[in-house]
């Protein structure tokens, strides 16, 4: 009985002291607000002031795609796979009001604007490129120029031709090519006036939407194919870097990924369950491609389900900057068998429309911290609030900046900012519903307003911008 007990008392010393190590060397990172001047901010000069958008999002028209495809299929109960059974259809008409658009940014004082090419659109068929849709992106690029505000464009943003999903995506490592042969085109025709180039839009979102959880087309839940899939696009990202350093203007272009930070908190600090499965969650969606480009290793583990590996010690040269993309972090429990159960809004926390992201603004500080470990330029290529009442926009804008300040006034190197959104716009599997827009946008009229909440990222943007 005495040796039970001291088996047991033994075992509770151990987990004590383990609990005490994970919460000493993971401290909470959180800020207390009203401690906080959070309009002491400053920016160098020449940072990048922007907004951004997506095509599949914001253009309409795409008939042609994955999403297209997408919007018109049911789950395994007949639920429509879109919110509502909504359709991007006309999305807000950016294809048609672009010269409208740019003015809307000249009236915030950006100076820059990210947005991504329809892959779809541009290349209807395997060989087969639309030189009309070429055209229009040209026609984007020297408005963009002729209004003093600088392109930055995104290759891969979730949107992708049907053909190219039916021949199997990114699931094939021989359909690279089909990418790449869109890269190429794509960089002859705009290489001489556009400098930034992301290849991928949130490689680990697209993977985990399209091949874990099925809320992205094709709607596959298999995580060893998530693993596959992810390899193969970093692979097309170093790539495609190559390719475009060897075109003309290559060597002028900066290139580089967009990676979302998603943190994954134990929603339990004393419950050592909830620390390991925050640990597989920032394991599998943070480090899986953030330590690729760091030390060249490529791991994908899903505990019992994939483990996927691979190695290229040149992949950290392929990087002239990472594109920072932070909206919030979850609360995080163990669930082998269900892996959506794991994850929470964090409790205490101020929420925004989005059903689980909470406002937490100062972990843009922290994500910078962690991508800082790459050692290459930082340019936030998204950040923004789901706020249809616009009663938080304004609050979170200030809170954020004053979070990237901080960041650069502690030496971390961060180029750029991206407000996501311009407008609002279709906000993929979740429809219209949410607001992420500046400007509100009346989809029946498809009028643009300024909201309230986003007159201080004007005011901020007018003060710093040169
Ligand atoms: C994506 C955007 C999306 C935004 C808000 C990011 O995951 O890049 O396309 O609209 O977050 O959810």
């Amino acid at each position: 009985m005495k040796r039970i007990l001291k088996i047991f008392i033994a075992l509770v010393l151990i987990y004590a002291v383990l609990i005490a190590y994970l919460n000493i060397a993971n401290p909470k990172f959180s800020w207390d607000w009203s401690k906080k001047n959070v309009e002491d901010i400053n920016f160098p000069k020449g940072f990048q002031w922007g907004t951004a958008t997506a095509a599949h999002q914001v253009e309409g028209g795409h008939t042609n795609n994955n999403w297209y495809w997408w919007e018109s299929q049911k789950d395994e109960n007949g639920k429509p796979r879109i919110a509502n059974n909504e359709k991007s259809g006309l999305a807000v008409d950016h294809w048609n009001r672009y010269p409208e658009d740019i003015h809307l940014m000249n009236d915030l004082g950006v100076n820059s604007y990210r947005f991504s090419l329809s892959w779809s659109k541009i290349m209807p068929g395997p060989n087969k490129f639309d030189t009309a849709a070429i055209q229009h992106y040209s026609d984007v690029i020297d408005s963009l120029k002729s209004n003093n505000i600088r392109p930055m464009i995104t290759l891969h943003h979730f949107e992708e031709p049907l053909w190219f999903m039916q021949k199997g995506g990114f699931e094939q490592e021989e359909n690279i090519r089909y990418y790449l042969a869109f890269v190429q085109k794509v960089f002859e025709a705009f290489g001489d006036r556009v400098e930034y180039w992301c290849t991928f839009n949130e490689i680990n979102v697209y993977t985990s939407g399209a091949y874990m959880s099925g809320d992205f087309p094709p709607g596959k839940k298999d995580s060893r194919l998530a693993g596959t899939v992810l390899m193969n696009i970093l692979k097309s990202h170093v790539k495609a870097y190559r390719l475009i350093k060897e075109l003309p203007h290559g060597n002028q272009a900066k290139v580089g990924i967009v990676k979302n930070i998603f943190f994954f908190d134990p929603k339990n600090r004393l419950n050592a369950l909830d620390w390991l499965g925050a640990y597989f969650a920032n394991d599998n969606f943070n480090n899986s491609s953030l330590d690729f480009f760091e030390t060249g290793e490529y791991r994908f583990v899903v505990p019992f389900e994939a483990n996927v590996s691979y190695l290229d010690t040149n992949a950290p040269k392929t990087l002239d900057f990472i594109g920072l993309n932070f909206y919030s972090h979850y609360s995080t429990t163990l669930n082998l068998v269900n892996h959506d159960k794991m994850f929470s809004p964090v409790e205490g926390e101020e929420m925004s429309d989005m059903e689980d992201y909470t406002l937490y603004p100062e972990g843009i500080y922290r994500a910078i911290k962690r991508m800082s470990k790459l050692k290459v330029p930082i340019i936030i290529t998204e950040n923004g609030i789901a706020d249809a009442k616009d009663d938080r926009r304004g609050k979170f804008i200030q809170r954020s900046l004053f979070a990237v300040s901080e960041a650069i006034k502690d030496g971390y190197d961060v180029r750029g900012y991206y407000y996501w959104s311009l407008m609002d716009n279709f906000e993929w599997n979740l429809g219209y519903s949410k607001k992420f827009g500046l400007y509100d946008v009346d989809l029946k009229t498809q009028k643009r307003t300024l909201r309230e909440g986003s007159k201080k990222y004007e005011e901020i943007v007018k003060k710093f911008a040169n």
